[in-house]
């Protein structure tokens, strides 16, 4: 499969390219970094492309890329670019920095939408787009912690069903990924980013299916509460 994975520089991106990469998959992989990482550096095989989320135009660009390195659309899409910022951790929403607020959904969620919206005719006629989003994020399930972040998910996890409702010929799905042991989860962290990345390769793969009536999901699949 021709496999795009967005945000490959660490943690579950990274993971992502080099499990898709190992088991035969096309892999394209697209950074907030003008040049190559060094961590994607000697993975063979590979496209690796500037795709910093919150910049249109060079989104834009890594379509064209992408589309060139195939020579066909691609199957799948994986959008992993995510920020939880530090001031973010410590704040409750009465405190928090506007700044942070803006980062946090720039990234997070407008950065989903310029994602999901640039690649959308680059994908053939039954791809998949997967937004990795995170849990929480219903309406119903308002905790104190991590709030900038926390309203970005929410909203970059409708941004599927919104899609889903739109088009037919792409299905579009929000993932959580479990709380893996990444520079960001480090601090709560139950799994490691190599079994949520197993599990999605068998997920993209089929072993597990999956069907966009329930377009939010775990990394294993599973229908998340919306
Ligand atoms: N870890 C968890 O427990 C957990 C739980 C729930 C949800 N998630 C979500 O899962 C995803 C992966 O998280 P992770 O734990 O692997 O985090 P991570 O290690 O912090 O990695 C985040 C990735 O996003 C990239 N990124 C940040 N800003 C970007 C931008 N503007 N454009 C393109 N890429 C950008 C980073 O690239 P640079 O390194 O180059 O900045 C990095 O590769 C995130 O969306 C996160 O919100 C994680």
């Amino acid at each position: 499969m021709n496999i795009i994975v967005i945000g490959a520089t660490q943690g579950l991106g990274l993971e992502l390219v080099k499990i898709f990469s190992k088991n035969g998959h096309k892999v394209a992989a697209g950074t907030a970094e003008l040049q190559t990482p060094a961590s994607l550096a000697s993975i063979e095989g590979i496209l690796v492309f500037p795709s910093d989320v919150t910049n249109e135009e060079q989104v834009k660009s890594g379509v064209s890329k992408c589309a060139e390195f195939f020579g066909e659309k691609a199957d799948v899409l994986i959008n992993v670019a995510g920020v939880l910022l530090p001031s973010d951790r410590v704040n409750n929403i009465q405190d928090c920095d506007v700044a942070v607020l803006r980062k946090s959904f720039e990234v997070n969620a407008i950065g989903a939408i310029i994602v999901a919206k640039s690649f959308y005719p680059a994908m053939k006629e039954g791809g998949r787009v997967f937004t990795v989003t995170s849990e929480g994020t219903g309406l119903k399930s308002c905790g104190t912690w991590i709030p900038c972040y926390a309203l970005s998910k929410t909203a970059a996890t409708k941004v599927s069903g919104v899609f889903n409702a739109s088009v037919t010929d792409v299905d579009f799905y929000s993932v959580h990924p479990g709380r893996m042991n990444t520079e960001m989860g480090r601090q709560t962290a139950q799994i490691e980013a190599t079994e949520t990345a197993e599990s999605l390769l068998r997920v993209v793969n089929g072993e597990i299916p999956i069907t966009r009536e329930n377009w939010y999901i775990n990394y294993k699949g599973e229908p998340m509460e919306l």
